[in-house]
């Protein structure tokens, strides 16, 4: 094993300042846990829970990551609701999603999400930037078409993949208890990392999954060599189907 496998937990909108219970719980376990060598473990909590969970645990086992970004590149400014890549920073942040599917469907265009992602880069944040098709796209044979569309239309030719994260998340599989197949993931990971060589001459991108990722799916998700870790929504928000996740993709 010589790759650093992810898991990042998504929390979407959810959490509270009780949640520290399960962060102080995914900590415990990694302290004693040979595993922890292997893995990098980033907590994605609303924005407001960062600064109070960092202070909390400032152990660097436990990595935090903020879920949205001002594309607005300054620290600070007459920018009301916006957050900013040194504000994120600040609050304990080392990470950033960008270009997940339901921020998409909020408030995200193409050029809203690359303006994001060149902010976060520049600041020094590490972007997670999220790509997926929904069920017609899929239905229609457009998958991996979508696909390359969303990161051509987001990532500049020159950009620096060592602090970008890609994260497959195939919208019909967010939160509906689907999983695409193994021959279907294997084909679209083998298809991706082609493509991001040939376009962006890198040759081994960091690509996770996610989408209806369990402690019983997790094992057969990582027979697929090319993805390095998953991004988890639901079953990361208690720390005990968190931490039965990391075990069992390594059992
Ligand atoms: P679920 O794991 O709840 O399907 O969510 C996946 C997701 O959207 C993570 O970003």
């Amino acid at each position: 094993m010589n790759k650093t496998i992810y898991f990042i937990a998504n929390w979407k909108m959810n959490g509270n300042h009780n949640s520290i219970k399960e962060i102080e719980l995914v900590f415990r376990f990694l302290k004693k846990s040979a595993i922890n060598k292997f893995i990098k473990i980033i907590f994605c909590p609303p924005a407001t829970l960062i600064n109070f969970f960092r202070i909390k645990i400032r152990n660097r086992l436990i990595n935090f990551g903020a879920q949205d970004i001002s594309k607005i590149n300054v620290d600070n400014g007459p920018f009301t609701g916006q957050l900013s890549a040194n504000i994120l920073k600040n609050s304990g942040a080392n990470y950033v999603i960008i270009g997940h599917s339901e921020k998409r469907l909020i408030d995200e265009d193409f050029k809203t999400i690359k303006e994001k992602i060149n902010v976060a880069l520049k600041n020094k944040l590490k972007v997670i930037f999220c790509i997926g098709e929904d069920l017609s796209q899929k239905k229609r044979g457009l998958s991996l078409k979508i696909l390359k569309k969303q990161i051509l239309s987001s990532l500049e030719k020159k950009i620096n993949f060592n602090n970008l994260i890609i994260a497959y998340e195939p919208v019909w599989s967010i939160g509906t208890g689907i999983v695409p197949s193994n021959n279907y993931l294997n084909k679209v990971y083998v298809d991706l990392k082609n493509f991001l060589k040939k376009k962006y001459n890198v040759n081994s991108p960091i690509m996770l999954y996610g989408g209806s990722v369990t402690k019983d799916n997790v094992a057969t998700l990582g027979d697929i060599s090319l993805i390095s870790g998953f991004l988890i929504g639901g079953a990361s928000l208690k720390a005990t189907s968190f931490i039965k996740i990391i075990k069992n993709y390594f059992k």
